[in-house]
């Protein structure tokens, strides 16, 4: 027996889910779960964001913004980023989360993180409430030592969110073996 669901996009979770980080002067961050790689060759990655949101204006004003990759360590973070809006408050500040410098772009990463993309705006897409944003990865990085084989390690607790307040994080890896 199987019965239809309120939210079907639950049915895609759990998912990882990123800070996103933009803006200039002022700096932003926002929880991010719907966010997908697109193309390899150029890198390019989606995400998709509520477009009342004040990190869309943030995006089409600098044209740029990181991904960060939280551990679960940062769920506290991740819930406060992604439910509270850099309209009204300075979410950097109410985290503690320390921002650093870029390699290639000026908005700056979370230093708190555990892996990081700077990306530039390549393309955006109306869809329903949502603006699609594809950006362009012009540098990916991660903490050495939660990496094996360049895929993350059980040790990196990757924080991923299955929906509404319940996260969780992937507890074994599993080879396939053929
Ligand atoms: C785990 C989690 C995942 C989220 N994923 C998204 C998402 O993919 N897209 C989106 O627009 N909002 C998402 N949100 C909600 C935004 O983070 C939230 O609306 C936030 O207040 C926006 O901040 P801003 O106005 O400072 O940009 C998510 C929230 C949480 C807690």
């Amino acid at each position: 027996m199987k019965k239809d669901v309120e939210n079907f996009y639950y049915l895609l979770h759990p998912r990882p889910v990123v800070l996103i980080c933009s803006g200039n002067e002022k700096i932003n961050i926002m929880a991010c779960s719907w966010i997908t790689p697109v193309s390899e060759e150029p890198p390019m990655i989606a995400i998709s964001l509520w477009k009342e949101g004040y990190t869309c204006k943030l995006i089409e004003s600098c044209k740029e913004f990181t991904v960060n990759i939280p551990s679960i360590d940062l769920i506290k973070a991740v819930w406060i980023a992604g439910t509270k809006s850099g309209k009204n408050v300075d979410k950097i500040a109410l985290t503690g989360l320390k921002l650093s410098p870029s390699k290639k772009i000026k908005v700056p990463i979370i230093e708190d993180c555990i892996g990081h993309l700077e990306c530039k705006l390549s393309k955006s897409l109306e869809v329903g409430e949502c603006n699609l944003y594809v950006g362009e990865v012009l540098a990916a990085y991660a903490k050495e030592e939660l990496l094996e084989k360049g895929l993350w390690s059980e040790n990196a607790k990757v924080l991923l969110h299955s929906g509404g307040k319940i996260f969780t994080i992937p507890s074994k890896l599993t080879t396939v073996r053929i």
